[in-house]
């Protein structure tokens, strides 16, 4: 039965990068699709983010691909919030699973550092953390003012995604899962991290479990990537480590994301944003938005359409028949087709 998948380009170089990833979805077939205009546009249009019905909407198919959301004339981003945190917590897509791949040893940024040294996976908890909105202002906008954002971290929040992390190394066959936190600050929401991971590393005595305060992991992730595996962290520090993911893999256009709830419909999209100053210049690098295909295909247990639009980009990354972040000379819509050429 053809996978029946819902598709947000939003705003920005989202649309232009999400046509790629549709085109290559159509191209391996057996996907049924259908547009949803939720965007920056349609809220200033129609002052809606969001239909009410929304969330279930994305629940009634079997996955939903984003392109990205942010526009400089919402400046609230009110739409982002709903469509993309709102989805996320809604379905409730607690493990954000952020792959960091390098395709091609010239795309690295470190020194000497080959495709052997750039391979782990990032475990984003989604669905907590900074992110929930508990707080408020007091004396808004005034000399007064105060801002209160707490940070929610709760037992099966935490222990679910860093189970996830224990479990997926498992079951592909990894050693080593390294949680991050900033325990030796945030003294009790990060002791509950350091107390969850300590129980359940106990149950997996064949995986080597490190721990790292989050400011030295920014700093091995550069120093030697080599090192990692699998990494375990909350949010925010997801959100900021992953960047340098992407860095490693040769620059925001590269990385892939999932938001999961294993076994219900998840969300997949590139871990890049709308990137005004590109917009409509047909000059964004869609491979993350088609890695990010493949990562639903994969996810959908279509593992063999996966890898194969996964060795698509690796021969179009490999052959320089790519836009020009990554040193091609190719516009989205000539890489996107350098891509099906190879499928
Ligand atoms: P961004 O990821 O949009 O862009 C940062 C820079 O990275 C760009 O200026 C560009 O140099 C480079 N870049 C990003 N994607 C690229 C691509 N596909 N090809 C080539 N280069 C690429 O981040 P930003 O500028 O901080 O945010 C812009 C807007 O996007 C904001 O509104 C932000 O909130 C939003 N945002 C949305 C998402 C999402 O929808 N998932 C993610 C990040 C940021
Ligand atoms: C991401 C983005 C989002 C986040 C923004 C747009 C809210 O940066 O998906 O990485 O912080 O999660
Ligand atoms: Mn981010």
């Amino acid at each position: 039965m053809a996978l029946r998948i819902a598709v947000i380009p939003g705003d920005g170089i989202g649309k232009e990068v999400t046509a790629e990833a549709v085109r290559v979805l159509e191209a391996i077939g057996g996907v049924d699709i259908q547009h949803l205009p939720w965007s920056a546009d349609h809220f200033l249009a129609t002052g809606e983010t969001i239909p009410p019905n929304g969330y279930d909407t994305l629940r009634s198919f079997d996955a939903v691909l984003v392109g990205a959301l942010g526009d400089p004339r919402v400046p609230d981003n009110r739409h982002a919030r709903d469509i993309l945190l709102g989805t996320r917590f809604e379905l409730d897509l607690y493990v954000n699973y952020r792959p960091v791949r390098l395709l091609d040893d010239r795309l690295c940024p470190l020194k000497s550092r080959t495709r052997a040294d750039v391979n782990f996976v990032v475990f984003r908890e989604n669905t907590e953390g900074l992110y929930v909105g508990v707080g408020g202002r007091f004396k808004p906008e005034t000399d007064d003012e105060i801002a209160v954002q707490e940070e929610i971290n709760t037992f099966k929040g935490v222990n679910r995604i860093v189970r996830h992390a224990f479990q997926f190394a498992r079951t592909r066959g990894l050693r080593r899962v390294c949680m991050a936190d900033k325990s030796n600050a945030m003294t009790y929401g990060h002791a509950l991290w350091q107390r969850v991971f300590r129980s359940v590393q106990d149950e997996y005595p064949d995986i080597q479990a490190t721990h790292l305060y989050v400011d030295a992991l920014a700093m091995f992730l550069v120093q030697d990537p080599a090192q990692f595996e699998v990494i375990v962290t909350n949010n925010l520090f997801g959100d900021i480590v992953t960047d340098i993911g992407a860095a490693l893999q040769g620059g925001l256009g590269m990385a892939a994301s999932g938001n999961i709830h294993p076994g219900r419909t998840s969300m997949f999209e590139p871990v890049h944003g709308s990137a005004p100053p590109l917009a409509g210049r047909n000059v964004a690098n869609p491979i993350g938005a088609i890695l990010s295909a493949a990562l639903l295909l994969d996810t959908s247990g279509r593992v063999d359409d996966a890898a194969r639009v996964e060795r698509a980009v690796e021969a179009a990354v490999q052959d320089r028949e790519v836009t020009r972040d990554i040193g091609g000379s190719l516009g989205t819509t000539e890489a996107g087709t350098a891509i099906l050429r190879r499928l």
